[in-house]
């Protein structure tokens, strides 16, 4: 039962940096698991706490957030944001009884194709040794933000 697991990893991806890295892992035809969906944004400082949790509520097993380096947001401090909301959200996911693990921070730049492909790779194959979320039901604190 558990090795027929397969996590359902959603991923932020900037439109400027991570989405464009995505794209050339993409038609360089590097290999990485068809776990992840993908929502674009437009950058990574748009995604609030709120999209994270919600993501949880509905069944993710992981969520990955990628953005531009640090000094390369398009909007200036964007991943600045992100970095504050993401350590936050992890201390929300303890509280609530998930493995803050289960949320991943990656600066993909456009041309690192292979780096979002090997993070895709890695961050599929933590989750799936963590195994399944813990469902809603299962963890009341977060119901309290539905
Ligand atoms: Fe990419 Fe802001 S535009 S992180």
């Amino acid at each position: 039962m558990a090795n027929s697991f397969e996590p359902k990893i959603l991923a932020f991806l900037c439109n400027w940096c991570s989405y464009a890295g995505a794209d050339l892992a993409g038609v360089s035809r590097l290999q990485y698991p068809p776990n992840i969906r993908v929502i674009r944004v437009m950058c990574s400082g748009t995604v609030s706490p709120h999209h994270l949790i919600h993501a949880f509520q509905k069944g993710a097993d992981g969520v990955l957030v990628a953005g531009c380096h640090i000094g390369d947001c398009h909007y200036l401090k964007g991943n600045y944001m992100t970095l504050k909301r993401i350590t936050f959200v992890e201390e929300l996911l303890r509280f609530a009884g998930y493995d803050p693990a289960r949320l991943h921070l990656e600066w993909i730049s456009a041309a690192e194709g292979i780096k979002f492909a090997e993070t895709v790779r890695a961050f599929t194959a933590e989750i799936r040794s963590m195994g399944p979320a813990p469902t809603f039901e299962a963890t009341p604190r977060l119901a309290l933000s539905a």
